[in-house]
């Protein structure tokens, strides 16, 4: 029964979809270290805490932590470009939800965390993430610091092998909020429409900084 939620909640390029077992291929540090059905049962039932500190590189090359975003509330999204349906869609989700949000956008900040720092190099975000928000940050690092914030926000990934050699990255799609100290609120099911958003995040920004 836990198929079907899972095909919803994951993002395969070119809509394939193979198995729930761990990529045929890629070593340890491409993937996360948990499967998809532990994942999502973690999240599901809020087994364990979502999120924590990283230090990654943004598309301009600079150096960037979740520190600096304290204050704000944080809209985290993790994926890949090459992704061609669900996360281009998400991150097009976000971008109108900020522009909907109005002026108080501005105190929530969009972050965009790729799963396939090998091909998403600071370079590449740099001509992709401004097609969805102009605040929009988009950040990548070593596999193992991708790995590493993968596994504190509990998002699945893996790779798997296309048939021309190529490589796609199958991985949950959720869309996390985070408080202006940083502390996991919930997040948003992968398809959640910019209204949908707006409704869920206003009244968090009338909550002050604690
Ligand atoms: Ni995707």
């Amino acid at each position: 029964m836990i198929r079907p939620i899972l095909r919803a909640m994951t993002c395969a390029g070119a809509g394939l979809w193979l198995t729930l077992a761990p990529a045929l291929a890629g070593d340890a540090a491409q993937q996360s270290a948990r499967s998809a059905a532990e994942i999502m049962d973690i999240l599901m039932w809020n087994r364990e805490p979502v999120g924590g500190p990283f230090t990654l590189t943004d598309q301009a090359g600079h150096a960037r932590t979740d520190k600096e975003f304290r204050g704000r509330l944080m809209l985290v999204y993790f994926g890949f470009t090459y992704c061609p349906d669900v996360c281009p869609t998400d991150l097009q989700a976000i971008g109108l939800a900020l522009d909907k949000l109005g002026p108080d956008g501005d105190q929530v900040q969009p972050v965009f965390i790729t799963v396939d720092p090998e091909r998403d190099t600071a370079s590449h975000l740099a001509e992709y993430v401004p097609m969805f928000h102009p605040r929009l940050i988009g950040l990548t690092g070593s596999a193992d610091a991708i790995r590493q914030v993968a596994d504190a926000y509990k998002v699945y990934y893996a790779r798997v092998p296309l048939k021309d050699g190529d490589y796609t990255v199958d991985h949950t799609a959720y869309i996390y909020l985070m408080d202006r100290d940083g502390n996991y609120l919930g997040f948003f099911p992968p398809g959640t429409s910019a209204d949908r958003m707006v409704e869920i995040i206003r009244p968090r920004l009338a909550e002050p900084a604690r």
